[in-house]
């Protein structure tokens, strides 16, 4: 990649350090840019593809190592998936219930969403034995979210620490139909009990104490599902024995991504970008409600809808930031976001309180711990709670040796940080961000004026 005076990447073989030294006559940022697919539609894309009747075809596809364990898996399962590239990739899909039972362990890298929707496929697939794992990190993520409604359901599933953490085995059998009442806002539980509900006879239904984003409703819809939704109690019914037909589908830009841009224009003086073709669902858009709150100079332009999901080009402007608190149900609208929502907090006049989060413990890295200890690293004046963080906006950042944990959020955080930091920041473990934006350092050198 091309490097600027600003922006060095240094290589080994086993990371990569991301080099940002901030001149001292400062440094603006200005452009127009696209971010890449979204990662949650782009996963659901390749699974209901996968199981669908006929051909898929899918443009837009996030490239990112996520997506590719998806893909992974289920080429492993029976489905023909051409070479994955951002134009246009087809899958052949099998039909419900023809997954096939692999020669070898099923594994989902880094990718929390692959192993859990994966999980309720396999478990509803009688007869057939599958064995799943993953990367350091998912391995020390819970399962039993969803390994207990689908017990619930009867399904066979074993692993390490109770049934609670991969590798998993799995027996597939045939499943009941359940009402599952979720004690988490949690889409990736959601969603694995309705691939679940998929292959039973009759109609699950999952109850979340909050909405968690809804891209699996819009493409099983989509698909030809029959769902039903009551907005009221934040419920979803699914008709098992669909006949599932493949689609077109248009992936739009991950405004998880757009949020980085979004906060490196508000925070960096003389700074302006437009980031286009942004998803916006609504159950997505809790960063731009948190940045409104905090006074950033947000517009949505060109708000369309594609392929049943809205989209806007988002333009961002430098301006003063000021302290806000969030929590409750904004949590899970902006619940990847928040690394980033840190960052903009460091710059923002008073105390900004993040409180429901827990869930952020038990994210790629414990996002809590990492982003106040990497940004208390720089200068910044963060203290951790049980469930989020409290930051003291306004002291000046001071560049230092960081570290990603193998976060590809906090990497990408640690970055936009940088760049108003005096001084040269290293951040450690640069490569992470490859998980969901392999090109982010060369957006970044594309930007900076
Ligand atoms: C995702 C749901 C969220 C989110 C994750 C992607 C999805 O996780 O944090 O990055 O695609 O369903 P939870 O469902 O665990 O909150």
């Amino acid at each position: 990649m091309s490097e600027s005076n600003v922006v060095t990447l240094k290589s080994t073989e086993e990371q990569q350090d991301l080099i940002i030294q901030s001149p001292a006559s400062g440094l603006c940022l200005q452009g127009s840019l696209r971010v890449p697919g979204d990662k949650s539609i782009s996963h659901r894309a390749l699974m209901l593809g996968a199981i669908a009747q006929g051909e898929t075809i899918i443009k837009g596809l996030l490239l990112g190592e996520d997506p590719r364990s998806t893909a992974a898996c289920f080429r492993a399962l029976g489905a023909e998936i051409s070479e994955l590239n951002t134009e246009e990739v087809r899958v052949r899909g099998i039909g419900l219930g023809q997954l096939q039972e692999p020669v070898d362990v099923l594994n989902a890298g880094n990718s929390g969403t692959t192993m859990r929707l994966m999980l309720g496929l396999l478990a509803s697939h009688p007869g057939l034995f599958f064995t799943v794992t993953g990367d350091s990190s998912l391995r020390s993520r819970p399962m039993s979210r969803v390994v207990k409604p689908l017990q619930q359901m009867g399904a066979q599933i074993w692993g390490r620490q109770g049934n609670s953490l991969a590798p998993l085995a799995i027996q597939g059998t045939l499943l009941k139909p359940i009402h599952y009442h979720s004690p988490i806002a949690s889409a990736q539980v959601k969603s694995c009990i309705l691939l679940a509900g998929l292959m039973t006879e009759g109609q699950t239904t999952v109850t979340e104490p909050a909405l968690s984003r809804d891209h699996s409703e819009r493409m099983l819809k989509a698909f030809g599902a029959q769902l039903s939704i009551d907005p009221e109690t934040n419920s979803v019914t699914i008709t098992g024995q669909a006949h599932l037909q493949g689609q077109n589908v248009i992936v739009p830009g991950d405004i998880s991504s757009a949020a980085f841009w979004l906060v490196a224009g508000a925070i960096v003086p003389g700074s302006e970008l437009c980031i286009e073709n942004v998803g916006v669902n609504p159950t997505r858009t809790g960063i731009l409600e948190a940045l409104s709150m905090m006074g950033a100079d947000i517009e949505l332009e060109n708000q369309r809808e594609v392929a049943g999901e809205p989209v806007a080009d988002l333009r961002v402007r430098y301006g003063k930031l000021k302290a806000c608190e969030i929590a409750g149900n904004l949590i899970p609208r902006l619940i990847d976001e928040i690394p980033i929502l840190a960052v903009a907090a460091v710059f923002a006049q008073g105390t900004t309180v993040i409180k429901d989060a827990a869930e952020l413990r038990v994210k790629e890295s414990d996002r809590i711990a990492v982003m106040a200890s990497e940004l208390n690293r720089m200068g910044a004046k963060v203290t951790e709670l049980p469930d989020g963080l409290e930051i003291t906006g306004g002291t000046p950042l001071k560049g230092a040796e960081v570290n990603s944990h193998t976060d590809h959020r906090i990497a990408m955080s640690l970055a936009i940080a940088a760049l108003n930091a005096t001084g040269t920041t290293t951040i450690h473990g640069a490569e992470a961000a490859a998980i969901s934006y392999p090109d982010f350092f060369e957006s970044l050198i594309k930007i900076i004026k």
